[in-house]
């Protein structure tokens, strides 16, 4: 399939069939976040896949509870995929001082879509979620305090089509070339 095909079918989905997603299939996925770029090539990512139903049920029910209980449908999903960045890398923490960027953050977003991107072109369907609670996600999971859970990915095969909440915004509201942007910004 073509790329910017791929980009156009990708929606986040959140109903599944209720039909397993086939382990190399998630493999191939983390394949393709592997070779993401990253600031330094430092690659602060690492994964943690749950698709054992009876431990996908307990972490979802106890990291989606109270205010985060809309998230709940995650418990339908096969696979569940917790994004987990490395912290205190030196170089992080002089370019958060100089430039005030997060850039573990950018980083695991470009790694998170590598992987949304290669889900879609398997014929799987994704949607990252970040309402849930994540101090609870880092305590359930046993995460040792060096890593921080930043990003979940619900994955399996969609039952139904997906819709969108809002629409995407045009070209015309987000791209400007030279200094059109003083006027439209
Ligand atoms: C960083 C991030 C966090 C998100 N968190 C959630 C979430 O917690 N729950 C949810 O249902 N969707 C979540 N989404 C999905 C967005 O709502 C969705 O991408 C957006 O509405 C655009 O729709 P589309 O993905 O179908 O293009 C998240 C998306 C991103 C990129």
């Amino acid at each position: 399939m073509e790329l910017m095909d791929t980009i156009r079918q990708r929606k986040s989905v959140r109903k599944y069939l209720d039909k397993p997603v086939e382990r190399e299939k998630i493999v191939e996925c983390i394949e393709a976040a592997r070779l993401a770029p990253s600031a330094d090539n430092i690659q602060p990512w690492r994964f943690i896949i749950i698709d054992s139903q009876e431990l996908k049920m307990n972490f979802c029910r106890y990291v989606c509870s109270g205010i985060f209980k809309p998230t709940r449908f995650i418990e339908r999903a096969p696979a569940i995929i917790i994004i987990l960045a490395k912290l205190n890398i030196i170089v992080h923490r002089i370019a958060k001082v100089a430039t005030r960027t997060d850039l573990y953050l950018l980083d695991i977003g470009i790694a998170g879509e590598h992987l949304v991107l290669q889900a879609q072109e398997l014929g799987l369907g994704t949607c990252w979620i970040n309402w849930f609670n994540v101090k609870k996600a880092q305590s359930f999971l046993q995460i040792p305090n060096k890593y921080r859970v930043i990003s979940l990915i619900a994955m399996g095969y969609a039952g139904g089509r997906a819709t969108k909440f809002k629409p995407d915004l045009p070209l015309e509201e987000i791209l400007f070339f030279n200094d059109d942007y003083k006027k439209k910004l």
